[in-house]
């Protein structure tokens, strides 16, 4: 039986890139997104994350063998908390009781090399405690802040996810319920996100001063829905918590080695 796996995002960029894959290879895919999908919900609202599991279940009713949270936002203002923290653990979470009939189940979501930029400290605390309001509200003041325009507030949800993911990975839920839950840290990819940042030469040196990418530059989404697809399929059975970047080499040379 072919694998069945749901997607969010899967409208646009990485996430269609991930589909198509997917299906290329004869895997059922069941799209969640906003627009143009099987499952049409907005996550950035409680009454659309909490619609998510009965619309999957409405147009497959059986197991579900992988979630990969992809949905994201890049704007410096408070829906991309919505989006890209709420709206990606209530997929993850929503959609974790319909792994359980899966023989080889399994769950990654989409961070970014951005959580190794500037984060809000106050904002990445609130995340972490659940508090959506409150991190909407941190979310409208760094976007009014003169010196930065929001530019963490995007770098703070992934740090965000980062923390979760290791935080969750290795629990009864997740790890106990024989789940590998992963993450992974694309660079600068071309897609309908990033069209404005790098449709230009001068925009793309500009960018890439700030991301550097050693190893082959700016990667089309396919790259990342390659790793996607291992990290989801039945091959995958130890990787645990772990954050792969995806970044044609960005944290290596931001980091180097005092990862540890
Ligand atoms: N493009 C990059 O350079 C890059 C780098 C690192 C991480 N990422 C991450 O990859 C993921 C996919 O980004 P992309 O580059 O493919 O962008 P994209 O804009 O092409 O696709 C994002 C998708 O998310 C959907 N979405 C947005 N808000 C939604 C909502 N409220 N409810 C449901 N769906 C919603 C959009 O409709 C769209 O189809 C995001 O999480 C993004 O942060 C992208």
């Amino acid at each position: 039986m072919s694998r069945v796996s749901v997607v969010t995002g899967a409208a646009s960029g990485i996430g269609r890139a991930t589909k198509e894959l997917l299906e290329s290879r004869g895997e059922r895919v069941i799209g969640v997104d906003i627009h143009d999908a099987d499952v049409i919900v907005d996550l950035s609202t409680a009454e659309g994350r909490a619609g998510l599991a009965d619309g999957v279940r409405r147009v497959d009713d059986g197991p579900v063998d992988a979630v990969l949270a992809i949905a994201g936002l890049a704007a410096a203002a408070p829906p991309t908390v919505a989006v890209n923290y709420f709206g990606t653990i209530a997929t993850l979470e929503g959609l974790r009781p319909l792994l359980a009939g899966s023989p080889a189940p399994r769950a990654v979501l989409v961070s970014s090399m951005a959580a190794l930029m500037p984060t809000d400290g106050e904002l990445v605390g609130l995340l972490a405690a659940g508090d959506e309001l409150a991190a909407l509200a941190r979310a409208g003041e760094l976007a009014q802040d003169p010196a930065t325009t929001g530019a963490q507030i995007y770098s703070s949800t992934k740090l965000a996810l980062d923390k979760w993911v290791r935080r969750q990975a290795a629990t009864e839920q997740w790890a106990g319920a024989g789940i590998p839950l992963n993450a992974v840290a694309p660079g600068i990819i071309a897609t309908p996100m990033t069209a404005d940042l790098i449709g230009t030469p001068e925009a793309r040196h500009a960018l890439l001063g700030l991301v550097p990418m050693p190893l082959n530059g700016i990667a089309e989404p396919i790259v990342v829905a390659r790793l996607l697809a291992w990290l989801t399929s039945e091959e995958n059975t130890h990787l645990c918590g772990q954050i792969v970047y995806v970044d044609g080499g960005s944290d290596v040379v931001l980091r180097g080695d005092s990862v540890w």
